[in-house]
């Protein structure tokens, strides 16, 4: 029996759109075990009442995607998922679960994967790199997709940051996200981003998170994707007014990052209120960066592989 365990994460961070994530102090855990015939799937926590539980679950598929690629047929399996991320809450619980999937299958198969491998299997089957890199390795992730596969840097800032997320009750599937977002964005617009993204990269490596407050601009998501997320406008002025250094949609939403480099209990407070005055359930996260990505143990606990 092997357990994987594997962080949430926020991508874009603003401007960075489909290349920059992060890896957070929250975990999903997949139990998995071969058994002599059969799928045997058990759900506990978020998403226990939705998650599937035959050969459609995601990580049933991520598994059998590395049986394939390998050319092996899947054994049977007992699986458990110990579910920590919410759903399609821009906080990458598809990554983990597509992450943590595939190393269980990259395990029972016979490990002949190497790290990229495993990235490229991940992003075929999320379509963009930038919450399962953060998934597999932690820390801060610059990536981008090349015709020679995925490429990227990790960074571990020495310097805390403080990531507060507030996760409303409404779902937002990132497919719908992405539907709303326009062909073609205006050229001013792209400068824009390529200046604050560049900038959220500098000011993440040296440790100037006194830049954070412009890094952390955007003009070609999160305009077009804020008509169809209740509270997030007021929501994102009422923490910056409140003194986060940078406010932004964690992902395709619906939750919001509110970012700062010392602990700020009044952010939790407002950015909870904010919705509370919408009439709209919701729930702050406190969390950090995981400079964890995901990690594989034995049944006693004992590492057998962190990446
Ligand atoms: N970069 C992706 C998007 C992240 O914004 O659609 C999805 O989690």
């Amino acid at each position: 029996m092997i357990k994987v365990s594997v962080p949430a994460t926020s991508a874009n961070l603003g401007p960075g759109f489909d290349c920059l994530g992060i890896a957070l102090t929250l975990y999903n855990e997949i139990t998995a075990e071969i058994i002599d015939e059969g799928l045997e799937i058990e759900v506990y926590g978020e998403g226990k009442e939705d998650i599937e539980l035959d050969e459609q679950n995601l990580v049933y598929r991520a598994i059998k995607r590395v049986y394939d690629q390998v050319g092996k047929s899947v054994p049977g399996l007992r699986i458990k998922l110990i579910n920590k991320v919410p759903l399609c809450s821009g906080l990458g619980s598809s990554a983990a679960s597509t992450v943590g999937g595939l190393l269980v299958g990259n395990f029972f198969s016979g490990e002949l994967l190497s790290t990229d491998m495993i990235l490229e299997l991940a992003k075929e089957m999320e379509g963009h790199p930038d919450n399962v890199v953060p998934a597999l390795l932690g820390g801060f992730i610059v990536t981008s997709t090349t015709e020679k596969g995925i490429k990227y840097v990790r960074h571990l800032p020495k310097k805390d940051l403080y990531f507060y997320l507030v996760v409303p009750e409404y779902r937002f599937a990132t497919g719908r996200s992405r539907g709303l977002l326009p062909e073609n964005v205006d050229f001013k617009d792209a400068t824009f981003n390529i200046g604050r993204s560049s900038l959220l990269v500098a000011a993440i490596m040296a440790e100037k998170y006194e830049l954070l407050e412009w890094a952390t601009e955007d003009k070609i998501h999160q305009i077009y994707r804020q008509e169809q997320l209740p509270g997030f406008v007021e929501c994102v002025k009422k923490a910056k007014d409140n003194g986060a250094l940078g406010v932004f949609l964690s992902g395709a939403g619906p939750s919001i990052l509110a970012l700062t480099d010392k602990p700020m209990p009044r952010i939790k407070k407002v950015l909870k209120e904010s919705y509370d005055e919408k009439e709209i359930k919701s729930r702050v996260l406190e969390l950090q960066l995981s400079k964890r990505g995901a990690l594989l143990t034995n049944e006693e606990g004992v590492e057998l592989c962190q990446w």
